[in-house]
């Protein structure tokens, strides 16, 4: 019998080393220690051994028995490598491939107009500030000469929050606190979100402004300034159009004008769009008004200002008619920038 256990093992040796996959493995484990297995089988003969070649017999066997599974796990192992590495090869995933069927964004229609004007500025030697969302009155509004109480505050409805706090309607508190912190001359732009409770084709609660600033020493801005650069920015953005300045009113500012275009759509001829004036109203300006200095403490100064709204220009040169299609996130809108 001895000698039959010791050829069993060496079939057992061989056929491990035979065996590549799971299922072979699991087989020959159950073809030797299952229920109607070889090794099993010895074990159920051995009470019909005596008990002298019992003991001897019982041995042999518990040691071919530790011997397979301890065998049994290393092989059992190395097909599990094996295994989870030939599934690793098979799901590899390439991140670096080019996907050409994923849509590759170019920035959202809004940033790539605001860009484009932030580009325009800095070229022309701006600089560029920023302010907090959240705002005070005196910067929103007093400074700006906005005193409480005047009548223009209604121009802009307002969120408040508690003590004065607001969020910020327009961008030209940043006014103040660029020439609160900054000495001559100020030659700034500065582009965020503004808020107002507004909500409908043309106006939505949060947009964008770009605010201009330019300060120097008394004599030496004038609005021939302010009226070539804004001239000539309104070309570099809609190409060739005609530029209006048409007097108008701005607490912040005096004297303000209102900058129109020439229609981009019917190019001056009448549309429903420039409700057949030929013109598009683009941005408001002016020349600091006094007041403003004083509330910033400077004193023979000169400089003049500007505003716009970002939504307003993409909206023209992309031809848009529903401001609130920027800010809804649908795919079939943003794919077409
Ligand atoms: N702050 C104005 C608005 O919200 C826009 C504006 C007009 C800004 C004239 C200016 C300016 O700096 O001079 O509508």
């Amino acid at each position: 019998m001895l000698a039959e256990i010791e050829k069993l093992h060496e079939e057992i040796q061989q056929d491990l080393d035979s065996i590549d996959t799971m299922e072979q493995l699991e087989n020959l484990r159950i073809q030797i220690v299952g229920k109607k297995g070889k090794l099993t089988a010895y074990f159920g003969a051995l009470r019909d051994l005596d008990a002298k070649d019992k003991k001897q017999v019982a041995q042999r066997l518990n040691t071919l028995k530790d011997t397979f599974e301890r065998l049994y796990e290393d092989k059992r192992q190395v097909l599990g490598a094996a295994q989870l590495n030939a599934q690793l090869e098979r799901e590899y995933v390439d991140v670096s491939l080019f996907n050409s069927l994923k849509p590759h964004s170019l920035g959202h229609p809004i940033m790539q107009v605001l860009d484009r004007i932030v580009d325009y500025f800095v070229n022309m030697n701006f600089s560029i500030q920023s302010g907090p969302l959240i705002e005070d009155d005196f910067h929103n509004f007093e400074a700006l000469n906005l005193p409480k109480f005047h009548p223009a505050r209604d121009m802009q409805d307002t969120f408040y929050f508690k003590d004065s706090l607001l969020l910020r309607t327009h961008t030209s508190p940043v006014q103040i606190r660029t020439m609160q912190t900054h000495s001559l001359p100020i030659r700034v732009i500065a582009p965020g979100s503004v808020f107002r409770r507004d909500y409908d084709l043309t106006h939505s609660p949060m947009f964008h402004q770009v605010e201009g600033l330019v300060v120097d020493e008394a004599g030496r801005i004038s609005f021939a300034n302010l009226k070539f650069i804004l001239e000539d920015f309104l070309r570099y953005i809609f190409g060739d159009v005609r530029v209006r300045f048409r007097a108008s009113f701005f607490p912040f500012t005096e004297p303000s004008a209102e900058v129109d275009i020439s229609c981009v759509f019917c190019e001056g001829a009448g549309c429903r769009v420039c409700s057949h004036t030929g013109w598009l109203e683009v941005l408001g300006c002016g020349v600091v008004h006094n007041n403003v200095f004083k509330a910033v403490g400077y004193e023979n100064v000169s400089g003049y200002a500007f505003g716009l709204g970002v939504e307003r220009f993409a909206m023209l040169l992309h031809r848009v008619n529903d401001l609130r299609s920027f800010f809804e996130t649908d795919l079939r809108v943003l794919e077409q920038f």
